[in-house]
């Protein structure tokens, strides 16, 4: 499905994201654990677009996206969950969800999404920046999963919302991977939240993959030590 290879991303001199790869299978959910600035973000905006890599490759079902636009990679099947959500605020909801739509030819809002996120229904005419935390969250997903992708990544989503909103993320999104059939690829520091989702766990330290594991044989203890230290 998607398949990264020694990627290497630098902010002018500094090196951040050394020589990284993995692959993901299908319906597979990759966790992606760290701490802050080991190069989480840096990692997934490279792998959207957002950021240009210096070299490696990243590939989706065969076909090379690096060097490619964010759009472009998006018509090829990723999408993107920014870290702090980045809803439009000045938007209604509905607005922000469409943005998500804006390479296809229809252009309303299709009904798996209020369906999942009734609230969002509910609010579609409020400006986004009115919602709360978990309702951007939802909002945040739905605008990112319009585009049908065939990888979703997701950049922190439990942060900044509490643990009962998180635990309803975590089966909403099982739930509509399974569903709507995507991958993942989720960056995070809260463990209970990716065991509840992941399939396989990467730690990633100053820009490096130091470790992993898989959802059957997971050592939690380890796993929060490198999130602790
Ligand atoms: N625009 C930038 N210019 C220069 N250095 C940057 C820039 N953005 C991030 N960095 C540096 O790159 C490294 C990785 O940062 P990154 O934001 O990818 O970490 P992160 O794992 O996402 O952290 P967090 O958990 O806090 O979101 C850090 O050392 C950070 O200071
Ligand atoms: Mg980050």
């Amino acid at each position: 499905m998607l398949e990264v290879q020694n990627l290497n991303v630098y902010y002018g001199d500094s090196h951040v994201i050394r020589n990284v790869g993995f692959a993901l299978g299908e319906r597979e959910t990759l966790a992606i654990m760290g701490r802050n600035g080991m190069g989480k973000t840096t990692l997934l905006k490279s792998l959207i677009g957002l950021l240009p890599a210096r070299s490696g490759n990243v590939a989706l079902d065969g076909k090379q996206l690096l060097g490619r636009k964010s759009y472009e990679r998006v018509a090829e099947g990723l999408a993107y969950v920014p870290q702090g959500r980045m809803i439009f605020p000045y938007l209604t909801v509905e607005e922000n969800i469409l943005s998500g739509m804006e390479n296809m030819p229809d252009k309303t809002v299709p009904q798996f999404v209020y369906d999942t996120f009734p609230v969002l229904h509910e609010m579609r005419n409020r400006k986004g920046g009115n919602l709360s935390g978990g309702q951007q969250q939802q909002l945040a997903i739905s605008r990112a999963l319009v585009s049908n992708p065939k990888v979703l990544i997701l950049d922190e989503p439990t942060e900044g919302i509490q643990p009962s909103i998180i635990k309803d993320i975590a089966k909403t999104l099982n739930r509509l991977k399974t569903e709507r059939n995507f991958s993942m690829v989720v960056s995070e520091q809260v463990l209970w939240f990716t065991q509840e989702i992941a399939d396989r766990f990467l730690i990633i330290e100053k820009g490096e993959f130091v470790y992993e594991d898989s959802k059957e044989r997971v050592d939690t203890a380890k796993i929060h030590a490198f999130l602790t230290v």
